[in-house]
């Protein structure tokens, strides 16, 4: 399964401004949004192009037009905040949203919202989730995905953990998976590190007190979860 980590310059300066902890919920919204924008590019340069003619002011040409069909899957609530800045560059893909959130001590995925229709609609899907941490919220949407008939899967997340990739890739190694950062490890409670914290509550302004700050008071189920993906990591 190829992993491609971003090596574009201004997506790393706009990493930098995005981790920082000081950087308020409008701002980061807006680089959310413009990392979307550059992934997005990056993630899309092998979409298929089928030849079409056409007549520009001064002659007849054959010129080329996207081939597949493709489907933005926001999965709520992060992904949201990624879905306007796709649209700008496909402004005819389909949107379907998936909302799971993740079961704080299982770190397991909790599905609450699928409309999908029975068949799929679309060729190519393009997953869109700020972070792939145990890659579990991943792995199910891709499962839904493959289900509904989408025959190709893309996944575009700003930050990766090495544990949820190693997921994603032993539960479907035929999926391409773009993002800004690999990161270094998963701490007790699931959460990236050096990460950016929790997306969805850094974009919509949510902190619930020291209970949410990643990294608090890990629980003994939850850091058992993360050290069975880590030593699945080094077998
Ligand atoms: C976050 C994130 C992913 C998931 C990643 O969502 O947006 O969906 O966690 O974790 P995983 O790789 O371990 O599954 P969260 O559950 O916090 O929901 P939210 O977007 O509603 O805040
Ligand atoms: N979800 C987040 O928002 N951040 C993490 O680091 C892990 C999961």
């Amino acid at each position: 399964m190829p992993v491609h980590v971003s090596q574009h310059p201004l997506v790393a300066h706009k990493l930098a401004i995005l981790r920082d902890k000081t950087t308020e919920p409008k701002k980061f919204r807006e680089l959310v949004r413009e990392l979307t924008w550059l992934l997005g590019y990056e993630a899309m340069a092998d979409l298929a192009t089928r030849p079409e003619p056409i007549e520009t002011p001064l002659e007849p040409m054959t010129a080329a037009r996207l081939e597949p069909k493709v489907g933005l899957i926001p999965i709520l609530r992060a992904g949201l905040g990624m879905v306007d800045a796709m649209l700008e560059l496909l402004p005819t893909a389909e949107v379907w949203h998936i909302g799971l959130y993740r079961d704080e001590r299982t770190l397991k995925p909790v599905e609450y919202y699928n409309k999908l229709p029975d068949a799929a609609t679309v060729q190519v899907c393009l997953i869109l989730d700020p972070m792939l941490a145990t890659g579990g919220s991943a792995a199910a949407t891709v499962d839904i995905l493959k289900q509904w008939g989408a025959a190709r899967v893309k996944q575009v997340s700003l930050i990766a953990a090495p544990e949820g990739v190693a997921t994603l890739s032993a539960a479907h190694p035929d999926m391409d998976i773009h993002v800004a950062a690999m990161d270094s490890h998963l701490n007790e409670r699931g959460y990236i590190v050096p990460g950016l914290g929790d997306a969805g509550d850094r974009q919509f302004g949510t902190f619930a007190g020291p209970e949410s700050v990643p990294g608090h008071g890990p629980d003994d189920e939850t850091a058992e979860v993360v050290r069975r993906l880590q030593r699945d990591l080094k077998d």
